[in-house]
């Protein structure tokens, strides 16, 4: 990663004060990093302390002669590659959204022509309230980019999302700002692996899914720029870098977790192996072998959401790509799936071969377009697999934009 000039613009909210880290953690991968003031941040983080830590003067007066004459605030906006805003609160962005210039935090936003990236921090219904949402989805149509926020418990004592991303997933998020990937404008949601649904404490149901699959475009999709985050189901791989994982157990948990991702997310890719049944009852201890009557045990098995099925039914503007893992009659039942989920690509492995579905390494796959359009993509390693995945993933949003 080049070293880049960064302009940090810090707003007035609570999170501040993991800003130090943050400068510390831009500086430590060779950015230089100069910040700017809102007079309501001065008050959550001290000045002096990020003078210290940038070696460079600290500025939050608009038009003072004396702060002026040093840099002015037009030269501020030029010099810098990337204009990163943490905390942004609502206010700010509010700002930001309708062009006001009224500080010198404002006027540098609506002067700069850098990549702007925003880190929102604020209370979950300031958050949600849909003049918020409408100014992040101003901001996000003239190609602001963002990171987080994080659900969690917030320092008003609410619980929900509003927690400013942690300084390491912000650094990454700049890395991949200044990289100017093929994605970098992209939030990429993608599952891996099989759920496993407990009959008791000790033993579940799940399947062969390694999570190979699902990770490798993980990977893909970061290299590429994008913000990924990875939903696991049981697997044993380590977590691509710069990639956000979160671990699931059942099925309900998937769903539990995509959703509350699916909001930030611009496209899908659910390549985890769902179980389509769940024991109606786990028990909450080992099953003891004596204490059955007979030698045989019933259980009783109710449907799971179709996740991707969900997801497909708030689809909007995103891309969502299905999986399909079939043995038989492979394009036919592909193309019914399609219809059925409703999702923009679907990709169909034979999991009859072994060297290709479940737990290979290499995979091979029909690409099926919801008008049945079939693309055959031979048997390869599963990296190669998925970066063509994401290349029809482009060309979809290519297509879009046009
Ligand atoms: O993990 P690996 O070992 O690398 O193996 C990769 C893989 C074979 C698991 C992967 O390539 C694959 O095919 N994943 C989908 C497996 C599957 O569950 O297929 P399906 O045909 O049952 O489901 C179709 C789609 O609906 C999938 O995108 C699945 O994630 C989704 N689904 C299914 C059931 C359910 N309840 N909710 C879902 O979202």
């Amino acid at each position: 990663m080049e070293p880049s000039r960064i302009l940090l613009a810090v707003g007035g909210g609570i999170a501040a004060y993991k800003v130090p880290e943050l400068v510390r953690a831009l500086i430590a991968q060779g950015h230089s990093v100069r910040c700017v003031l809102t007079e309501a941040a001065a008050q959550f983080v001290s000045p002096l302390v990020l003078q210290a830590l940038t070696g460079e003067a600290v500025r939050r007066a608009l038009l003072d002669v004396s702060e002026e004459g040093e840099i002015d605030h037009i030269r501020l906006a030029d010099q810098s590659d990337l204009v990163l805003v943490a905390p942004a609160t609502a206010d700010l962005m509010a700002r930001m959204a309708h062009g006001l210039a009224n500080d010198l935090v404002s006027a540098v936003l609506l002067a700069t022509q850098a990549p702007v990236l925003v880190a929102p921090a604020m209370n979950v219904n300031m958050w949600n309230h849909p003049a918020t949402q409408l100014n992040l989805e101003l901001l996000r149509e003239r190609g602001v980019l963002r990171v987080g926020p994080d659900a969690g418990e917030l320092a008003c004592g609410w619980e929900g999302l509003g927690r400013m991303a942690e300084p390491a997933a912000i650094v990454a998020a700049a890395n991949r700002a200044l990289s100017s990937g093929s994605m970098s404008d992209q939030r990429v949601l993608v599952t891996a692996g099989g759920t496993t649904e407990p009959i008791d404490t000790v033993r579940g149901i799940t399947n062969r899914s390694s999570g190979k699959m699902g990770f490798a475009v993980a990977a893909e999709a970061a290299r590429r720029g994008a913000e990924v985050v990875l939903i696991a189901g049981a697997t044993s791989l380590p977590t691509p870098e710069a990639v956000r994982r979160i671990d699931v157990g059942t099925a309900l948990e998937m769903r539990a977790a995509v959703l509350e991702e699916l909001e930030c997310a611009s496209v899908v890719v659910k390549a985890a192996a769902v179980a389509d049944f769940r024991p109606r009852e786990a028990a909450d201890r080992k099953i003891k072998k004596e204490s059955l009557e007979s030698d045989a045990i019933s259980l009783e098995l109710v449907r799971n959401p179709d996740i991707l099925q969900e997801v497909c039914q708030r689809k909007g503007t995103r891309i969502v790509v299905g999986f399909a893992a079939e043995s038989h009659d492979v394009i036919e039942a592909a193309r019914r799936k399609i219809r059925r989920k409703g999702c923009d690509l679907l990709v169909a492995n034979d999991v009859s071969r072994a060297d290709s579905g479940f737990s290979a390494d290499s995979n091979a796959v029909l690409l099926i377009t919801p008008d049945g359009a079939v693309e055959d993509v031979s048997l390869r390693h599963k990296t190669e697999v998925a970066s063509h995945i994401l290349d029809r993933v482009e060309k979809i949003r290519g297509e879009r934009n046009a």
